[in-house]
C-alpha cells in the first residue's frame, strides 16, 4: 500500500493487478507464476476475471493452483464459463480456494482496504439490444440468467461499507469494451444488466474479461470506469505488454490498516 501527501492530509491508495482468461492448461505448469510474482510486486491485491482454467477440468485447476504459489498478495476473482465447461465448477473453485484464492460468487471481501464484490455475469445484449424476456421458456431461461448474475453482483456490493469498491466480472457490462469483436456476437459478450448495480451503487472501477478481442477501457452510462483484462487483449498491445491492468484506488486509513475482512457472503435468491 502506498502513501501520498498533501498539505496537511495523507491519502493512501491500494494497487490492484487484474487479469483475466488466463485459460491454464494441464500443460501450462511453469507459465504463469511469473506473471503472478511480477503482479505481485506491482500490486497490493491480485483480482482475477474468469476463464481460469480452459475446460473447468480439476487437473486444470490443480496446475493454476501451483501457478498460485509466485502470489505474494491477496488473490481474489471469479470464475468463467469455460471454467463451467465440465460441469466441475464447485471443485475447481474449491481448488483454487485451498490454493488461498478468494473465490467470489455473489458474495464479497475487503482486501487491503478495497471492497470487492463478483460474480460471473452472463450474455444477453446491451441496453436497446438486450434480449428480452418473451417467448420460448428457453428464451426465458437465458435471460433469467442474466437478471440472477446481476442480482448477485447487487447482493455483493450491498455488503461493501470501503471508500473505494470494485466489480469483478467475466461478463461485460457495457458494450464499449467488447468493441473490436464481431458485432455479430456482442450479445455473447455480456449483459447491460449487470451495468444497472454498478451505477446505482457508485462502483469505483469493474474489471471484467470473456471478450479477448474487445477494448482495453470503457466507461458505464454514469462513468464507472470499466476495464477489459482479457489476457490475450492486454498481450496484443505488442511484445513489451504487461499482462494485467494496474489501477490504483484511494483507501481510508481505518481500512488499510485493516486486515482481510471476509464479509458474511449472502447470495440473491435465484430460481436455479
Ligand atoms: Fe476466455
Ligand atoms: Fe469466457
Amino acid at each position: 500500500m502506498s502513501e501520498s501527501h498533501n498539505g496537511h492530509r495523507t491519502a493512501h491508495t491500494t494497487r490492484i493487478a487484474a487479469v483475466g482468461d488466463l485459460h491454464c492448461t494441464v500443460d501450462a505448469k511453469g507459465r504463469l507464476r511469473e506473471l503472478f510474482t511480477r503482479a505481485s510486486q506491482e500490486a497490493d491485491v491480485i483480482a482475477l476475471c474468469g476463464d481460469l482454467t480452459d475446460y473447468g477440468l480439476p487437473e486444470e485447476a490443480h496446475v493454476l493452483a501451483g501457478e498460485l504459489v509466485g502470489a505474494r498478495v491477496p488473490v481474489v476473482g471469479v470464475l468463467g464459463n469455460h471454467d463451467h465447461e465440465s460441469g466441475k465448477q464447485v471443485e475447481v473453485a474449491q481448488i483454487l480456494t485451498e490454493a488461498g484464492m478468494k473465490v467470489l460468487d455473489g458474495d464479497a471481501v475487503q482486501l487491503a482496504g478495497i471492497g470487492f464484490a463478483g460474480t460471473k455475469g452472463f450474455a444477453g445484449g446491451f441496453d436497446l439490444h438486450s434480449l428480452g424476456a418473451w417467448g420460448e421458456a428457453a428464451t426465458k431461461a437465458f435471460v433469467q440468467a442474466a437478471i440472477d448474475e446481476a442480482m448477485k453482483l447487487e447482493a455483493g456490493l450491498a455488503r461493501l461499507r470501503t471508500r473505494s469498491r470494485v466489480a469483478l466480472l467475466h461478463y461485460s457490462p457495457i458494450s464499449g469494451t467488447v468493441r473490436g469483436e464481431p458485432e455479430q456476437i456482442y450479445p455473447f459478450l455480456g449483459s447491460s444488466r449487470l451495468e444497472d448495480p454498478i451505477d446505482r451503487m457508485a462502483v469505483s472501477a469493474v474489471f471484467h474479461g470473456h471478450a479477448h478481442h474487445g477494448a482495453t477501457e470503457g466507461r458505464t452510462k454514469n462513468g464507472v470506469p470499466t476495464y477489459n483484462v482479457s489476457l490475450p487483449l492486454l498481450l496484443a498491445s505488442g511484445p513489451r505488454a504487461t499482462p494485467f491492468r494496474l489501477v490504483e484506488l484511494a483507501v481510508d486509513q481505518d481500512a488499510a490498516d485493516a486486515a482481510e475482512h471476509e464479509l458474511t457472503p449472502v447470495r440473491a435468491r435465484t430460481r436455479r
